[in-house]
C-alpha cells in the first residue's frame, strides 16, 4: 500500500489563506498513489474542503473526549465528524506539552474518537532529555501503552512519531532513528502492530525520501512545510515515489 503524508497547518491559514493554498496545490501524481492527509485549523476546515482539488482525506488537529457539554472552546468528535472531518490528530506534542494533555486524556480522546467513527492518528514521541537519558524505549511504550485499549475497536488508526527535538526545530531524525523508533512503536502496538505509523518533525522535500524509505515508516506528518502549496507538493510527489518502490505489505 501507498505512503501517507499528512499536513498539520498547526494554527495557520484561515479560511481565505486554505483556499489561496488549494488554489495553487496541484501535486504530479497519481490520484492512489499516495494519501494526502490535511488536519487545517476547524475554522478553515470547511472552506479546505470546498476548495480542494485533489483527492485528499481531511481532519481536525484535536477533540474533546466528551460528545457535548459546557466546555468552552472545545469540540466533540461527532461535531467534527459532522463537519466532514475523517481524522482526528490526538495528542500531538504540542497538546501534550503546552496545553498539558496527559496519557489519560490522550486515551479518553482516542477512544471518543474511535466511537465517533473518525480514524485517530495518535502522535507519540520523546523529549530531549528522555532522550539523552537513555528513555526513548520507555516513553514509547508507556505512550503508546495508553491508547492499545481504546485502538482495540477501532476499524482503522495510525500513529506518528515525533520526536519533540525534531518538531519545528530543523533538526531531523535520521532515517535510521525514525526505523528505530517505529520499530520500538510497532512491537508496543501487540496485535494492533499492522498499522500505518508516521515519521513528524522537519520533514522536508530534502529528506522526506529518505525518511520513507526507511524501515518501518509508512508515511509523514509534516507541519512548517505543509503550509506552502509548492513545497507540500514535492513532499506529496516524494511519498507517491517512495510508496511504489516498497514491497507489498498487507497494510
Ligand atoms: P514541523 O514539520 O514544523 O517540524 O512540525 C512537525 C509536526 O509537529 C507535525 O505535526
Amino acid at each position: 500500500m501507498g505512503k501517507v503524508v499528512a499536513g498539520n497547518w498547526k494554527m495557520h491559514h484561515g479560511p481565505a489563506a486554505a483556499a489561496a493554498f488549494f488554489s495553487r496545490f496541484s501535486p504530479r501524481t497519481a490520484p492512489d498513489a499516495v494519501e494526502i492527509l490535511f488536519f487545517p485549523p476547524v475554522i478553515s476546515l470547511a472552506a479546505a474542503m470546498r476548495t480542494v482539488g485533489v483527492p485528499a482525506g481531511f481532519g481536525v488537529q484535536n477533540i474533546h473526549s466528551e460528545k457535548a457539554g459546557a466546555f468552552t472552546g472545545e469540540t466533540s468528535a461527532e461535531m467534527a465528524g459532522e463537519a466532514g472531518a475523517r481524522f482526528a490528530l490526538i495528542g500531538h506534542s504540542e497538546r501534550r506539552h503546552i496545553f498539558g494533555e496527559s496519557d489519560a486524556e490522550v486515551s479518553a480522546k482516542t477512544g471518543a474518537a474511535v466511537r465517533a467513527g473518525l480514524v485517530p492518528v495518535v502522535c507519540v514521541g520523546e523529549l530531549l532529555g528522555e532522550r539523552r537519558a537513555g528513555l526513548l524505549e520507555e516513553v514509547l511504550r508507556r505512550q503508546v501503552g495508553a491508547i492499545v485499549e481504546p485502538l482495540a475497536t477501532a476499524s482503522r488508526f495510525m500513529v506518528a512519531y515525533e520526536p519533540v527535538w525534531a518538531i519545528g526545530t530543523g533538526e531531523t531524525a535520521t532515517p535510521g532513528d525514525a526505523a528505530e523508533a517505529h520499530a520500538i512503536v510497532r512491537s508496543a502496538l501487540g496485535e494492533l502492530a499492522s498499522a500505518p505509523i508516521l515519521y513528524g518533525g522537519s520533514v522536508k522535500p530534502g529528506n522526506a525520501s529518505a525518511l520513507m524509505s526507511a524501515p518501518d515508516v509508512d508515511g509523514v506528518l509534516v507541519g512548517g512545510a505543509s503550509l506552502d502549496p509548492d513545497i507540500f507538493a514535492r513532499i506529496v510527489e516524494a511519498g507517491a515515489a517512495a510508496g511504489s518502490a516498497d514491497p507489498v505489505r498487507e497494510r
